[in-house]
């Protein structure tokens, strides 16, 4: 397995999934289709999305532009990345940075109509392993409403170990230690 990790100030990134799928760089990507994707197709955009990138709306901004602002910081360690399908955007993924050192957090949003079909699971397996092997992740994190059973079972169909559980979330974790393990497993 590749240990060289990826450069992240470099422009191009692009991850085969496969059955026609990708994972790509935004930073190539238009900023205004993204934000206008994920205000239409994440329910949950303008409930969750400011609260938990620290940001509120501001006067006269569109929920487009807001998402703009969150999805858009700037920071090219934080890995945001389209889902693509024959090269068509159909959803979102993030390799968010933490703020502790090897911990970074994963997110994802997948198109209306391309849902129920895998995609998110194969989608969510790239992406760990491009964690794993192409940055300085040694553990991943993701949260999910309790209700959300799709995107829990989309982590644990990869992995991941449900931990803490807070309120309406729980916290589901995965190290790379163990990614390791079941990579060798299933070999
Ligand atoms: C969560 C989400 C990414 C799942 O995408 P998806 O491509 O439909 O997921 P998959 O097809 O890979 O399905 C994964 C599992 O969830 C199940 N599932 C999918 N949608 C479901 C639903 N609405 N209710 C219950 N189970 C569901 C699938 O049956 C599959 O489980 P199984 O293998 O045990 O049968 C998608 O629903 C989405 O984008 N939701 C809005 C954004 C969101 O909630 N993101 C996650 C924030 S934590």
């Amino acid at each position: 397995m590749s240990e060289a990790v990826f450069d992240p100030s470099a422009e191009s990134l692009v991850l085969p999934v496969g059955e026609g799928m990708t994972l790509e760089r935004l930073l190539a990507v238009d900023q205004a289709s993204v934000a206008e994707f994920l205000v239409n197709e994440w329910d949950g955009f303008s409930q969750f999305a400011p609260a938990e990138a620290g940001e509120s709306e501001r006067d006269g901004e569109t929920k487009a532009e807001l998402a703009c602002r969150i999805v858009f910081p700037g920071n090219p360690e934080d890995f945001n990345l389209a889902i693509k399908q024959e090269r068509r955007l159909i959803g979102l993924l993030f390799l968010d940075q933490t703020n502790i050192a090897g911990l970074r957090e994963i997110g994802y949003v997948l198109g209306k109509d391309y849902r129920k079909q895998g995609r998110a699971t194969r989608a969510v397996g790239a992406a760990i392993k491009f964690a794993f092997t192409g940055t300085d992740a040694v553990s991943l994190s993701a949260r999910t409403l309790k209700d959300n059973v799709a995107s829990q079972r989309v982590l644990l169909k990869n992995g991941f170990q449900a931990g803490y559980t807070g309120g309406k979330i729980i916290y589901f974790g995965l190290s790379k230690q163990r990614y390791l393990d079941q990579a060798a497993d299933a070999a």
